[in-house]
């Protein structure tokens, strides 16, 4: 398995560009399912997840090309409604596979996409919703199918405001049959990239209100060119790393409005962030201080997925702080890793306590887990002495090439 070797306690100093968002990129892949024509998606971050996407799209009847960072899907015709176990066991969001497919073809089968160690990983909202637009939908525990002979648009107000759900629904309402009204949605920006996406293709789509979309079927849709954009959970991974180890980095591209939970609490912890033109710069020189409470939630609440990314920087600062976990029941895996380094997080229940202060120490660490393992790499940046942080695969899914990018930030990190 390739590792990641850093040898620490240095800051950083460097400009990084930001990749194209894997949170977008995944539900608009999916989306050209819609489109019975040839959709170009550019400034595709080439990653694993984006890997198994194409593989599942290639595997149902799509003609995918790839060229860098450009990917070419001909939806024009599909052969099969049965996705592949072997990349939906591996990749969750397949699931929102289920929208398009039941859209396109009237049916859909695939294996449950299972727990993973960020915690449960259920799908009752996922089915609750197309069952409600007229799906029949069959789940034996393992195997979960649904077919319709047309979906009907309607009123739906979601449970929790699950991003996957809130995506699938919006993909099966754009060929449902009338309108389809949908409340408590998600509000996440990787949805309103996936409404631009659509919408660019001829989709009748609008935000009424926060957390509120109204979605006319059946207008008709036809290919286009589309960039993705960049990805604001890497660019809060690397504002978070400069958070922790120090110094000042420009992060070239990172959105604006889409982390500002992240940079609020960033600029109570003592880093300094200043907007240029399309970049954000990044500085932290002075004492790194405790943010106090955070609370992870949807959005525009903290991200779920800068939780551990942000406790690196929280177990160093001067002062108690404490993160509790709103969203996944069990994304405080990496804490036994992050205190085999000197963290002395506490975890009880949904929060872990950080006493902070401490002075982290390198040693070799095991990802388990996409953000969890980014962590480990932040940690092993601040540590005294060297870190091996093994399995980065998981850290791969999600990330082009993290040692490339820190060694841009001036890191001393290897590809182990
Ligand atoms: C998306 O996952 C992201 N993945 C996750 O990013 C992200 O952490 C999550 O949204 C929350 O922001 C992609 O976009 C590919 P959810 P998703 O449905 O759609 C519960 C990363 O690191 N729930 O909003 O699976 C669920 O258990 C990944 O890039 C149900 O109860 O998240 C969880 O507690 C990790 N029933 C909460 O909702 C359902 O049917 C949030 O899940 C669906 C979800």
């Amino acid at each position: 398995m390739k590792s990641v070797y850093i040898r620490g306690n240095a800051s950083l100093y460097g400009e990084v560009t930001i990749q194209g968002s894997k949170n977008a990129a995944l539900p608009i892949m999916a989306a050209a399912l819609l489109v019975p024509g040839v959709c170009v998606l550019r400034n595709c971050p080439r990653i694993a997840d984006v890997e198994y996407m194409c593989r599942i799209l290639e595997s149902i009847g799509c003609r995918v090309d790839r060229e860098g960072r450009e990917i070419r899907i001909d939806a024009a015709q599909l052969s099969d409604s049965r996705l592949p176990r072997e990349y939906v066991t591996r990749m969750r969001s397949s699931v929102m596979l289920m929208g398009p497919l039941l859209g396109r073809l009237g049916e859909v089968s695939l294996s449950h996409p299972g727990g993973c160690v960020i915690g449960d990983r259920p799908i009752d909202l996922h089915v609750k919703t197309l069952s409600r637009m007229g799906a029949a939908c069959r789940d034996d525990g393992t195997q979960l199918s649904a077919s319709v002979s047309g979906l009907r648009g309607t009123s739906l107000r979601l449970d929790y405001p699950s991003v996957g759900a809130t995506e699938n629904v919006i993909m099966a309402a754009v060929t449902a049959d009338g309108v389809t009204c949908l409340e408590n949605c998600a509000q996440e920006p990787e949805i309103g990239w996936l409404c631009d996406f659509l919408i660019h293709c001829g989709a009748q789509i609008e935000k009424k209100s926060p957390g509120r979309l109204l979605i006319r079927g059946q207008t008709g849709l036809h290919p286009c060119t589309y960039t993705i954009p960049a990805d604001r959970i890497v660019a809060g991974t690397y504002l978070c790393a400069c958070l922790a180890a120090g110094g000042e980095a420009l992060l070239k591209g990172a959105p604006e409005g889409e982390n500002e939970a992240l940079e609020r609490t960033a600029r109570r912890m003592g880093a300094g962030l200043e907007r240029r033109q399309d970049s954000l710069l990044v500085k932290r020189t002075g004492p790194l201080l405790s943010p106090g409470e955070v609370e992870t939630g949807s959005f525009p609440a903290f991200p779920t997925d800068l939780q551990s990314p942000l406790l690196v920087a929280m177990a160093q600062a001067e002062g108690e702080s404490s993160m509790r976990e709103t969203v996944f029941n069990g994304r405080f895996g990496v804490v036994e890793e992050l205190n085999r380094m000197g963290a002395g997080i506490e975890v009880q229940k949904d929060t872990a306590r950080v006493p902070g202060g401490r002075r982290l120490a390198g040693g070799r660490v095991r990802a388990a887990e996409l953000r969890g393992g980014a962590a480990l790499v932040i940690a092993g940046l601040c540590a005294q002495g060297e870190t091996l942080v093994e399995n980065r695969s998981y850290v791969d899914r999600g990330y082009e090439d993290i040692c490339r990018d820190l060694r841009l930030l001036g890191a001393c990190v290897q590809d182990g």
